[in-house]
């Protein structure tokens, strides 16, 4: 089974690092071996064994009938959504870790998908390599979900942890987060909230089964925290976090993204690093909790190649049933209650 990767930065790469390095056990999971035949990127890797793969023309890949799944690890709305649309109409499933593509254009690639009697997957668009998107589609459609809380951005996650533990500056920091390939291309997503935005939207699509447009979203990111603010949460025996929250109020919804302050008693007050955390709250299961690595290359490539495993395994699979274009309203903030 051959498979294209579209980007080849710190998820593309890991993507390419998982399928050869778990080739045997994916093999056996699949049926047959898996592999990357194309990469497009607009550079060269000289040196690196994957230059023999690259190319620059998504027509090549799009025109190749051996290739059956394309990865998209670009990030950003376009050209990935056109190179996406054009991947899913040539009969090829795709998967992508681009939480900006899935809270614009979520809708119309899974319908193209369906179309196109191919699958369209995004597990990796939300929560780096912690399984959500599946368990909110498969394991959780006897609910009706509730709420959902979390951390949902592991480089501002990482930033507030070391601002708390070790009294660093914003930049500094900041900048290891990108060295540690963490930060999206751009920070500001980051730093900003928008990134936990898109992702809040999308788990809130999937969870209440409508459209949650991010734009309604009110998100506020963590430029504004000073060292002030942690000695005031340190004195009162809080943490700060960036807290992506969702709640349904009956045929409404309501969510933000802002930082809060919460106690050691929190089950989010643990949640440190990179590392992400997921609360969903379901009227009948009562509330989970999700853990694990929010960003980075492996992490957020398991989350990837998992999908592609599920699409090799089954091309036709429609893991996403949920999402209806109906849009769910954004309520009244007076009904925000806590
Ligand atoms: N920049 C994102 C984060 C990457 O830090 O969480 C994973 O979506």
């Amino acid at each position: 089974m051959k498979i294209a990767i579209m980007g080849y930065g710190t998820i593309g790469s890991g993507v390419a690092a998982v399928v050869e390095r778990n080739a045997a056990s994916i093999a056996k999971r699949v049926g047959e071996p898996i592999e990357v035949k194309y990469v497009l990127d607009l550079r060269e890797f000289p040196g690196d064994p994957i230059q023999e793969k690259v190319v620059h023309d998504i027509d090549v890949i799009v025109n190749d009938p051996e290739v059956a799944i394309v990865v998209e690890t670009m990030g950003g709305v376009e050209p990935a959504c056109t190179f996406v649309k054009k991947a899913l109409a040539a009969g090829k499933s795709v998967t992508t870790s681009n939480k900006a593509l899935v809270a614009k254009k979520g809708i119309e690639l899974l319908d193209l998908a369906k179309e196109n009697h191919v699958s369209f997957l995004f597990e990796a668009s939300v929560g780096g390599g912690i399984p959500i998107i599946r368990p909110l589609n498969q394991c959780l459609t006897a609910d009706e979900i509730l709420e959902i809380t979390g951390i949902l951005n592991g480089t501002t996650n990482y930033m507030l942890t070391k601002m708390d533990r070790e009294g660093v500056t914003f930049d500094e920091v900041l900048k290891e987060a990108q060295d540690k390939g963490y930060a999206e291309k751009d920070p500001t997503a980051d730093i900003e909230g928008f990134d936990a935005c898109r992702k809040i939207a999308i788990l809130s699509s999937l969870a209440y089964g409508s459209q949650v447009d991010f734009e309604d979203i009110y998100t506020e990111g963590i430029t504004k925290i000073t060292d002030t603010d942690f000695k005031y949460a340190r004195k009162m025996g809080t943490s700060i976090k960036l807290f992506g929250t969702s709640k349904r109020a009956g045929e409404e919804f309501y969510a933000m993204v802002a930082p809060v302050m919460i106690n050691a008693d929190h089950p989010l007050y643990a949640v440190n690093d990179v590392f992400n955390g997921i609360m969903v709250e379901g009227n009948m299961v009562d509330k989970l909790m999700f853990y694990g690595r929010g960003a980075g290359s492996l992490p957020t490539a398991s989350a990837v190649v998992a999908d592609v495993v599920e699409m090799a395994k089954n091309p036709h699979t429609t893991l996403v049933t949920s999402w209806s274009t109906k849009k769910l309203p954004l309520a009244d903030k007076g009904t925000w209650v806590r």
